[in-house]
């Protein structure tokens, strides 16, 4: 089942819980921490996430673009976001980061820029409930899908197939009507999508028709 989950970074900052309702359709919610030095671009934190909780039914799906995740992730998974995402680059001890999202009770997924390869992280993927890839330089929205990372889509899925691994596998940038049949082929089953869902003039039915195409 492909699961479609609209990233709020699009959405309008000072509506975030109506822009919530609008995709009540949604699996999951995605909220992108930017902290401005991991990413150039400032975006939100904790408080935003601990009142988007109060706000919507949807799980909150928080991928951290921050240093220092190692100190910052677990408490996301404190203030209720259902899973936890944090970059392999910046994380100092990714795998008692990942047991630590577990253990407050949110899924542990762990995140890689375009330029990060797979094959070194192949032995920590069953500590993970999904991992990302990134489609595109993460920092902003709208951008243009990335390619390339089709062949990387395929190779992870190949490797969670050979370890037996039930995770999931998202991916984040430049994922729209023209790109996400061709993300679903390689073997992705989490989509996230910000301007092809926020930018629609009906976000709802962005996301149904997201899903439908992914599931084609
Ligand atoms: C980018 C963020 C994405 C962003 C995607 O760094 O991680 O989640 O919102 O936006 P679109 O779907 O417009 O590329
Ligand atoms: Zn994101």
């Amino acid at each position: 089942m492909a699961q479609i989950n609209p990233s709020i970074l699009s959405a309008d900052f000072a509506r975030l819980a109506e822009e919530a309702q609008a995709v009540a359709g949604a699996d999951w919610l995605h909220v992108d921490v930017m902290d401005n030095h991991f990413v150039p671009n400032l975006t939100l934190g904790l408080p935003v996430v601990e009142s988007l909780r109060k706000a919507t039914d949807t799980p909150l799906d928080c991928h951290l673009m921050i240093e220092q995740p190692d100190r910052w992730a677990p408490a996301y998974a404190e203030a209720g976001a259902g899973s936890v995402t944090f970059h392999v680059e910046a994380a100092a001890a990714p795998v008692r980061l990942a047991r630590e999202i577990r253990a407050q009770g949110a899924r542990a997924a762990m995140a890689l820029r375009p330029a990060t390869p797979i094959e070194p992280y192949e032995d920590l993927l069953p500590e993970l409930d999904m991992l990302l890839i990134m489609t595109v330089e993460p920092g902003f929205g709208g951008q243009a899908f990335l390619d390339i990372m089709l062949p990387k889509i395929r190779r992870a899925r190949r490797m969670m197939d050979r370890h037996g691994l039930e995770m999931w596998l998202q991916v984040d940038g430049g994922v729209s009507a023209s790109t996400i049949e061709r993300c679903a082929e390689a073997g992705a089953d989490v989509f996230v999508a910000g301007s092809a869902v926020y930018n629609a003039d009906d976000p709802a039915g962005a996301v149904a028709a997201l899903r439908e195409q992914a599931e084609r």
